[in-house]
């Protein structure tokens, strides 16, 4: 375990701070909602494009985060399924996936679900294999080399067709065991969860566990959310801080028992704040609300500098970081002797 040694430049940091970092870092933490194709940092962008003969818009790593531009959903989109251009062997998808989980080990997160967008590269001639075969190889080499556990859940586009969703679950079929969950992402707008109502029940019926995501202040987002409630009957919601505006929902969120896979830094970008306030209203209301990076090499934050930011911008103190990391392993996807592994190590970890 990395000890205070690895936090730097520590000592400009003012001491609380220091110590609250210090916290952060020694807790042992679960991410849940982490889009692989989200941690392709820009320096292994230009790397890849350089090893693939792939032309990049920009001439250096530097210039590349320069031109990120997001405001919205659709604006990130843009720019994120453009830089995924450069993955197109089974190597370049070991060494995204190595590499974020080579930082979830540096920042003490020791179990992740992240997700994966199979359509992203299918529809771009790279066979689903090619995509899940490396991935699965750096999940592996994690858990013996790093101590880092993990498994994959499976994104649709939601733009894309409801036939096309069905195809890559049938696609997918021959990897189950290596696919915990299965979830919908990209652009939201006129794409409810509906639409995958018959997808998202198959998956189901193969022993697929079910998300969707709710992002921030989308169009129509109480009646997506109502969806998944109602229609999908997820087992978890990704985003979902417009909840907040139905007690009913938060009631029956809560109810259930239903993770909430927030992430600060992402929020920010669309709404200005770190939804702190919004992250403490679910908790109050019993809502079990996890903090997670989504993009972290496009936001430029993994897990531990969400929580920095939660801390020192929104006064979180350790008793509520210690209640997000709890709830992250209390809706994990685990078995019950995994989840209380995990559990116990976070309990003597407080003391
Ligand atoms: N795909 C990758 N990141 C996403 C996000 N934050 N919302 C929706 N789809 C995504
Ligand atoms: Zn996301």
């Amino acid at each position: 375990m990395l000890g205070i040694a690895a936090l730097s430049p520590t000592y400009t940091l003012h001491s609380e701070t220091f110590m609250m970092r210090a916290f952060i870092q020694n807790l042992p933490k679960a991410e849940l909602h982490v889009h692989l194709e989200g941690t392709l940092e820009p320096e292994l962008s230009f790397a890849l494009a350089t090893r693939n003969g792939v032309k990049l818009d920009h001439d250096t790593p530097e210039a590349l985060i320069a031109a990120y531009d997001f405001h919205d959903l659709p604006s990130f989109l843009k720019i994120y399924y453009k830089a995924m251009e450069v993955l197109l062997t089974e190597q370049d998808f070991f060494d995204m996936s190595w590499a974020y989980l080579k930082k979830t080990r540096e920042q003490n997160v020791l179990y992740c679900e992240m997700f994966f967008d199979p359509q992203a590269h299918t529809g771009r001639g790279v066979a689903f294999d090619t995509v899940i075969q490396g991935i699965h190889r750096a999940q592996v080499q994690a858990a013996s080399e790093l101590g880092v556990e993990s498994q994959l859940v499976m994104c649709f586009l939601r733009e894309l067709s409801a036939e096309s969703a069905m195809q890559t679950l049938l696609a997918s079929l021959s990897y189950k065991e290596w696919i915990v969950g299965v979830g919908l992402d990209s652009e939201e707008k006129n794409n409810p969860p509906i639409k995958f109502a018959e997808v998202f029940a198959r998956a189901r019926s193969e022993g697929y566990r079910l998300t969707m995501h709710c992002d921030v202040n989308q169009l129509n987002t109480l009646l997506h959310i109502r969806q998944c409630l109602d229609d999908i009957r997820v087992d978890r919601i990704d985003h979902g801080i417009n909840s907040l505006e139905d007690p009913a929902i938060c009631a029956e969120i809560a109810r259930r028992g239903l993770g909430l896979t927030v992430c600060p830094v992402s929020n920010r970008f669309v709404v200005q704040n770190l939804t702190g306030e919004e992250i403490r209203k679910m908790m109050a209301l019993g809502m079990k609300a996890t903090i997670n990076s989504d993009d972290p090499a496009y936001f430029r934050a993994y897990m531990n500098e969400n929580l920095f930011a939660l801390a020192e911008e929104a006064g979180f103190e350790q008793a509520e970081i210690a209640q997000l990391v709890r709830n992250s392993f209390d809706v994990a996807w685990l078995s019950d002797e995994r989840r209380q592994h995990y559990l116990d190590l976070l309990d003597r970890r407080l003391g």
